[in-house]
This record gives C-alpha cells, structure tokens and sequence, in this order.
C-alpha cells in the first residue's frame, strides 16, 4: 500500500497556511494538525491548542495521535533542537522531521558560525569580522576598513531585528555600544558581526535537500519595508514576486555552482546531516551572487509565492526526504508569475490592535487568501485579526502585470479595520523589464 501520512506541521504564518494548502492536495495525506495555526490551516486541518516549542505536548500528541511526519514551518523550534529531540528521544526517532537539526539550524541561529562556514567552503559573501564586548576596541577600529553604510549583525535570533544599517560611523559605535556592551538584543548580541555593505539587487533562492541531493525550488523577492517605495520600518515582509526578471539563467547558474552545490557539500565535509529547506538571502552584485543570510526554513511571504508554483506534490518531496531519495525527483514549476501582497494591521510593525473582524475572504474569486495572523472565534462565528501580518493575498498569472493588476483588484473585497497594505509591489520589477525592453529597441 502507498504510504500515508499523518502530519504534525509547527507554526501559526501565512506559511504555514500555504504549506497546509498545498499538503491538502496530497494522495499522500491521510490526517493533517497544526500547531497552534491559524484560521487558515484549520480548512485544512486540525490545530491544536500548543505552542510550536513546546517540545513535551509536541511529543505527547505525536505518540497519541500515530503522527508518523513532522514539517517544521518557523525557525525558533528548529533552533532549539526540536529534530536532535526527536532523534534523541526512542519513541519517536523513526517519526521524520522536515527541518534541520540544532547543529545544521546555526546556519540561521548565528551569523558568526553561518560567515565561518562560508569562509571554510569559499562561498561567495561580505568581508567580515566577529567581536565580543572583550573585543570593542578593536570593533570600533575595524569599522575604519570600510565606507558607509555600516552592516552589523548580532550574532543570535533577534526577531527579525539584529540587522543594523547604520549611515555613519559614529552611529555605527554607538549601536556597538548598545549591542556589545549594553545587552541591546541578551544574548543574541554578545556578539557582532561587522561587514562589508554589499551594493545590489536582493532576491532569495530556496532549496529542499536530504543532506545529498537537492531540489532547487522557484526564487523570490521579498518586499521588506512597510511603506510603497521600500521606505519605513522593516517589517517580516509585506509582498513577494515569483520569478524574478534580473535572476536570468546565466545568474541561476552561478548561484547553483557557487552557492547551492558548495552549501550542500560543505555541509556533508562539516558532517552536518540536514533535511529540510535552504532559504539563500542574495544580492545580486553586477550579475555576481553573494550570501548575505541562511535560513534553515521557507520564508515568509516567499512560501505565498513559491508553493502556488510548484507543480509537484509537496508531500511527496517530503516522503523523498526523508527516504533519503531526493535525487529521484523532478521539479516541475510553473512559468507564470505569482505575486502576493501582505494585508497587515494599522500600526504594524509597531503596536497594533487584535480582535478586529475580517470580512469578504469568500468573496475572492481570481486569488488565494492565505491567512497569516487570523483566528477563528467560534463565540461569534467570525474570522479576526489576530496578529500584525493579517493575509496574503496571491494571483498567479501569465505574465507580472496581469498578475499585480489581479491581485489590486481583489485586495478592496477584503476589508478589517485598520487594514493596510502595499501598492506597489512588483512595480520596481515591471520598471524593469520596461527599461530592458527600451535598451533592446
Ligand atoms: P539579514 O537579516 O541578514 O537578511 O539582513 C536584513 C537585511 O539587511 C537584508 O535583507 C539586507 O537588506 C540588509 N543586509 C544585510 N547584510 C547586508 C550587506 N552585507 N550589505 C547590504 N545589505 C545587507
Ligand atoms: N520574508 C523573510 C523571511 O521569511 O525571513
């Protein structure tokens, strides 16, 4: 009989959401539950009352309800050890777990071990340098090896925040100071590193790997900032573009031989087992491709935009994962183009409200409504707000700009209070295309 799964998938994003979805459309799958969820995956599963940490309910539930897979969406388990607690503990170390394990999670749990590993195995990156408060003279006079603007990265998980651009060098020292000396982000900052500011084009590439082969998936650019024309706060994403016009073949090419197959390579010299997604953060200097991150996860609204161009199933990459057969896959993606445009909570990234109900989600006909921060109140039988990034709305399309004019004309069915959005994601990449077509007139 063909395997069938029953599956525990961690977290609570439009990721997760995106990843249930596509799991639903599995032969493969028999029982789907996550933890916690939101209002999203609970079309397509069951969520369960427990935190993506917490490792005891997690592994009650999964002895109880005969889960024989767990998909880790977020990186926080993942860098807590939750696969080395699957592996160690003998009840469920046969149960597979997409998500790489604590030692392979550092390559997203610390910058200095992520630099170090690129610098053992030549993989293209920012020159760089780590300190310790021990060490903040010598931080400050390093600072002197570069021009503005000045990148410092706290060494841990920061929340998204550890990235620090600063404009001059005497900001520079100070957020130093903050980080070094005055604990600004605990632990995560009793280190720094400081490197060299990389001029470009950013963009991300993702791999699926067994820790031998791997699978590269579609590549994606996230828009960051919470106001239109990349200006504001940073935020975990407010829209994603799939494909990307300036990552040509010739570019792709590089980043697999430079990047992707040194990665997975050095990961096997390192003895570092790893299944699960590589997420490269790249920029695109002058067509040549640099690392300026790992994560051990998909990203988030880059999963909104991958996942819905993918033809394959998704579970069934899963089960090659696992069965240490990735190599026997062939990846099949669509050329359209898909675009998702995040619905967020007024205020957001900063405070914002909770609670607020959300309306005209069945009215959405030319998209996808993956859900993000939402929950389902059963007292009042209403979908609300229950998070800063509210939806991602996603509309695939032949080309980018039947793709963005879909999905603009479904975002005003959708309406919460305080609801905001971006408009103009994917409008740098159309300016693009219009300036190449006009070079090439
Ligand atoms: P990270 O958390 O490492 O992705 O960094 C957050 C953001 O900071 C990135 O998405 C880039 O926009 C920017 N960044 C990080 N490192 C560099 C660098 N070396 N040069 C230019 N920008 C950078
Ligand atoms: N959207 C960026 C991330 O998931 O890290």
């Amino acid at each position: 009989m063909a395997t069938k799964y029953t599956i525990l998938l961690l977290g609570s994003g439009g990721r997760e959401h995106t990843i249930a979805w596509k799991l639903s459309q599995s032969d493969m799958l028999d029982k789907l539950y996550c933890a916690p969820g939101n209002a999203g995956t609970a079309k397509h599963g069951t969520n369960l009352p427990f935190q993506d940490s917490d490792f005891q309910s997690i592994h009650q539930f999964v002895i109880a309800n005969n889960v024989n897979m767990l998909i880790v969406g977020p990186e926080n388990p993942l860098v807590l050890g939750i696969h080395d607690y699957f592996l160690e503990t003998p009840e469920l170390a046969g149960i597979p777990v997409i998500g790489p394990a604590k030692h392979a999670a550092m390559l997203e749990g610390s910058k200095d071990f992520a630099k170090e590993f690129m610098a053992r195995h030549t993989i293209p990156t920012a020159a760089y340098q780590t300190f310790n408060a021990g060490s903040f003279n010598s931080a400050v006079d390093f600072l002197d090896t570069f021009h503005a603007p000045y990148v410092l990265k706290a060494d841990g998980l920061a929340a998204g925040k550890g990235v620090v651009i600063c404009a001059t060098k005497e900001e520079a020292e100070l957020e130093l100071r903050e980080m070094l000396l005055n604990s600004k982000f605990g632990k995560a900052s009793e280190k720094v590193v400081i490197e060299q500011f990389l001029h470009g084009i950013e963009m991300s590439a993702f791999v699926l790997t067994d820790g031998n082969s791997y699978c590269i998936l579609p590549e994606a650019k996230d828009y960051k900032r919470i106001g239109n024309g990349d200006t504001g706060l940073n935020t975990g994403g407010m829209g994603c573009v799939s494909p990307l016009p300036f990552a040509t073949p010739e570019f792709m090419a590089k980043v697999e031989d430079r990047i992707i197959k040194p990665t997975i390579s050095g990961l096997q010299i390192d003895n570092i087992p790893y299944k699960g997604f590589i997420f490269f953060g790249l920029m695109n200097v002058n067509g040549e491709p640099f690392v300026i991150e790992y994560n051990c996860r998909l990203g988030d609204p880059e999963t909104e935009v991958i996942l819905p161009r993918l033809k394959n199933d998704l579970l069934e990459l899963f089960h090659l994962v696992a069965t240490n057969k990735l190599s026997s896959a062939k990846i099949d993606i669509a050329e359209e183009t898909a675009i998702c445009v995040m619905m967020v909570s007024g205020g957001y990234p900063g405070t914002y409200a909770k609670g607020m109900p959300v309306h005209g989600i069945s009215n959405i006909q030319n998209a996808l409504a993956f859900h993000a921060g939402t929950a389902f109140n059963p007292t009042v039988n209403q979908i609300l707000t229950n998070g800063g990034r509210v939806l991602g709305l996603t509309a695939i399309a032949p080309t980018l700009l039947e793709a963005k004019n879909q999905v603009y004309s479904q975002l005003p069915l959708i309406t919460f209070d305080g609801c905001y959005y971006r408009d103009d994601i994917g409008l740098d990449l159309l300016h693009y295309v219009e300036n190449l077509t006009n070079t090439n007139e």
